[in-house]
């Protein structure tokens, strides 16, 4: 089993959450610091032209008020979700996770903390768990992200079932964090060991405190698989 120490975010979660289940135990998934996230890396990448607002051969962002969204620094982007490519007019600096919850209207990635700070905005970037909050969108324009919505197989499946077969979520909220994380994991290590999995799973928080409900649903998955 991992450490019973909480990390201060963690215990203040645990502390706030007024609709834990009863009899359940929050407990910090891991020594690591969950810093350890991939970050994007620099953006190298080739941003395409940038394009006048009028433009509107693209998609165009709902929202006008935001920093992310000004007129002056929007550029044609292509990105590659859910294995469409999608051609945006946005803010090269825009976090991805604006652009997959704002522009694209793929809401089942989460926005928790905007900092690195909780995993709820997890996705995967060329496989590779990743938080959205952080990444501009000019870091993945050359690469594959897929979000809750487009996951698919025999690992994302066998997962997905493990979390109903064990009732994981409580609120839900931090859950396609959870499973993105949890997927990615048992891609790469199929019989993952504790600090397999604290190392993973250490940088998505729950409020409701379900962590040994999570890893009892990783490890009940890598049995399957
Ligand atoms: S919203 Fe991205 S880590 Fe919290
Ligand atoms: S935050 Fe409620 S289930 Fe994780």
């Amino acid at each position: 089993m991992c450490g019973a120490t909480f990390s201060p975010l963690q215990f203040s979660h645990a502390g706030l959450s007024g609709a834990r289940r009863k009899g359940e135990e929050s407990h910090n998934q891991g020594e690591e610091s969950h810093n350890q996230r991939e970050r994007p890396h620099n953006a190298n990448t080739k941003l395409g032209s940038l394009v006048e607002p009028e433009s509107n051969s693209l998609v165009e962002p709902e929202s006008k008020g935001g920093q992310f969204v000004s007129q002056k620094w929007r550029a044609g982007m292509r990105l590659t979700v859910n294995g469409e490519a999608r051609d945006l007019n946005i803010d090269p600096n825009m976090p991805l996770l604006w652009a997959l919850r704002d522009v694209l209207g793929l809401t089942g990635t989460k926005y928790g903390c905007g900092m690195a700070q909780c995993g709820a905005c997890t996705v995967h970037v060329d496989g590779q768990a990743m938080f959205s909050c952080i990444t501009p969108v000019s870091a993945v324009a050359d690469a594959r992200i897929t979000t809750i919505e487009g996951l698919e197989g025999r690992v994302a499946k066998t997962v997905q079932d493990a979390w109903a077969r064990l009732d994981v979520p409580q609120c839900g909220y931090c859950q396609s964090g959870q499973v993105m994380a949890a997927v990615a994991l048992l891609t790469r290590t199929k019989a993952p060991s504790d600090a397999d999995i604290n190392a993973a799973m250490n940088g998505n928080l729950c409020r409701c405190a379900t962590y040994q409900r999570i890893r009892a649903g990783v490890l009940d998955a890598a049995k399957m698989l």
